[in-house]
């Protein structure tokens, strides 16, 4: 494992046939320098929205949320990658945690089989000081929960083949992020977000926009 240490991800996912995944943290993990609250909020003012993922130092993802908050800009946490606990800091300063059901589980210590018990462990996350949550449910496709109101349903769209399913939660997860960005409704971005996750990873935009108009 290279220096600056690696996290694992998976066990409980190859128990459940789903696929794993080894990360080595490497550069991501070492040497961030030390910046000025000022320097950060420049960097975001011009933003849409920013993504951040656990494969960098919670540290350096606390400092990006707290800049992009202040920048006004809708902060996003997927949370896939390290299975360490997420701190209750950084919990509280983004407006969309997106985990996958077995990362909801592994947050929350719930179970997390039905769409029951997934609004349930969303609850607890509710409580935990996250108001959204944009959850991943593979072949049940996706939903999104907004405390006090309805969750949005999201059903995958048929992919023609898939060839794998390895990268469409982050792409999932990023679809929203540009709907959103394009000043889509919850729901649009939901499907926008479903066609691209159904194309095999990382579509371009013209892809899925084409997939959207031949349904
Ligand atoms: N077999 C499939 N056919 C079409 N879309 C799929 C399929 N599997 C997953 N997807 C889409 O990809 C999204 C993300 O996959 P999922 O397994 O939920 O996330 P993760 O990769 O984080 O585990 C799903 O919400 C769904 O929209
Ligand atoms: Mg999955």
């Amino acid at each position: 494992m290279a220096e600056g240490g690696g996290a694992r991800r998976g066990d409980a996912a190859a128990g459940r046939g789903e696929n794993s995944i080894v990360i080595v943290g490497g550069a991501n993990m070492l040497g961030w320098p030390e910046r000025t609250g000022e320097e950060d909020t420049e960097v975001f003012m011009g933003a849409g929205a920013v993504l951040l993922q656990r494969e960098i130092p919670d540290s350096v993802n606390i400092q990006a949320a707290e800049a992009a908050k202040i920048s006004g800009v809708l902060v996003i946490l997927y949370v896939g990658g390290v299975e360490t606990p997420i701190p209750k800091e950084l919990l509280c300063l983004v407006h969309i945690l997106s985990p996958n059901e077995m990362e909801l589980a592994c947050l929350t210590g719930m179970p997390t089989e039905t769409f029951e018990y997934i609004s349930k462990a969303v609850r607890k996350c509710h409580e935990m000081g996250v108001k959204q949550l944009l959850v991943k449910l593979g072949e049940e496709g996706s939903a999104l929960f907004v405390e006090g109101e309805e969750p949005i349903r999201r059903p995958i769209i048929p992919a023609a083949k898939v060839l794998g399913t390895t990268g469409a939660g982050d792409t999932l997860t990023a679809a929203y992020a540009v709907s959103h960005v394009e000043g889509k409704t919850r729901k649009e971005a939901l499907k926008f977000a479903a066609a691209a996750a159904s194309i095999r990873s990382m579509p371009k935009i013209d892809a899925v926009i084409e997939l959207l108009e031949s349904l």
